[in-house]
């Protein structure tokens, strides 16, 4: 009997541990006035904060080596923070269309479509009201949060009334993001998360020494404007062969052509693992606290942007300034520009069709 006693308990023990637990509050009103909350998901392993002002990740908690925890994730400690700089796009869901279509430009069946532009004449990450800059609609679920977003027909200029559903959820020591879309008329479609990690801690220097892995042999060299070329070309013998575990600021300042047009890695992997079913995209690991991280999806690409951007003026939730790569971003995705480049992987969402979507963030160490 005492022997079921301690079965029972040990199995309540491990599934409660495996469980998240999912609280709600406040995190303000926009300038507006439209309230945002914020919820948060907690097990064993994983503390994530995620608002419903552009759905974005503001914290994640995962432990080091020794179990000790940090916020992994760059972000603002207030709304206002977060209104007032659109350009970072800190822990959001980016789209429309997230990355680049060159000159904002695009045509579905003989139809023109102009998306206002926001980037050196370029439109990015939806234009200059995409999702990330939407209050969503949430709904707690099992072990998450379910986020949902109607961007009416016309929005940006992309066709098609579109509804959005980004489902985050907790399992084990995993972050797990699932995108649904539908639509009311052809359209194109490129969402994806844009957190900067920083496994060392949010404000613990830079993530130049964190050792990366990309699971790609090939990548999209880009433009001045940071429109791909159209070329997929390999990564072998250049700074982009992350193929072995290679610290981010090994090669960062090497004379590469394409490093010094994005002020670093701000570039599209086209991944060797193929959809619909998930694959590896990337592993990097901070040497000093062990911490690892792992993004699987079922995207063709994913973005490695090396936070070049960040230029010491932004104040972060940790206390300080962001310093040029405070933090790294691994966007899973379709190439930039795919509407212009009939040969990437197509973009295209009809009406009828549902766009599924997987990636996830597994957090773990390294001893
Ligand atoms: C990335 C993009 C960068 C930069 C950044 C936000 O996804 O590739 O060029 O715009 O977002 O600052």
């Amino acid at each position: 009997m005492k022997l079921k006693q301690t079965l029972l308990v040990a199995m309540l023990l491990t599934t409660s541990a495996a469980l998240a637990a999912v609280t709600k509050s406040t995190f303000g009103k926009t300038a507006e006035g439209i309230p945002v909350s914020i919820y948060t998901l907690s097990n064993a392993d994983l503390t994530v904060r995620i608002m419903t002002y552009g759905a974005r990740v503001v914290s994640v908690e995962a432990p080091d080596r020794n179990g000790k925890k940090a916020d992994v994730v760059l972000g603002y400690s207030d709304l206002a923070q977060y209104e007032s700089d659109p350009g970072t796009y800190f822990g959001a869901i980016v789209g429309r269309y997230g990355n680049r279509i060159a000159k904002g430009k695009f045509s579905i069946d003989g139809h023109n479509y102009q998306i206002p532009t926001n980037n050196n004449g370029n439109a990015l990450h939806g234009g200059p009201a995409g999702f990330s800059s939407k209050v969503w609609t949430a709904k707690e679920i099992p072990h998450g949060v379910e986020m949902t977003l109607v961007s009416p027909d016309g929005d940006m200029g992309f066709p098609g009334e579109l509804t959005l559903r980004v489902t985050y959820r907790l399992e084990g020591s995993a972050l797990v993001i699932i995108y649904n879309a539908t639509t009311t008329k052809p359209t194109v479609i490129n969402v994806t998360n844009h957190s900067y990690f920083n496994l060392a801690g949010d404000g613990n220097g830079t993530i130049l020494p964190t050792l990366l892995m990309i699971d790609a042999d090939r990548y999209t060299p880009i433009d001045a404007g940071l429109i791909p070329t159209g070329e997929l070309a390999p990564v072998a013998g250049t700074p982009f062969d992350f193929r072995k575990p290679t610290a981010i600021g090994a090669r960062i300042d090497q004379p590469n052509e394409q490093l010094k047009l994005a002020g670093g890695y701000d570039h599209n992997f086209v991944l060797n693992g193929k959809g619909p079913e998930k694959h590896l995209a990337a592993k990097a690991v901070d040497p000093a606290s062990g911490r690892t991280l792992t993004v699987t999806t079922t995207e063709p690409g994913v973005q490695f942007y090396s936070g070049n951007f960040l230029d010491g003026t932004r104040t972060g939730k940790f206390g300080g300034k962001y310093a040029i790569h405070a933090g790294f971003c691994l966007e899973t995705q379709h190439f930039p520009d795919s509407p212009n480049h009939p040969k990437f992987p197509s973009t295209l969402l009809k009406p009828g069709e549902t766009l599924n979507s997987v990636t996830v963030f597994t957090f773990g160490v390294e001893r």
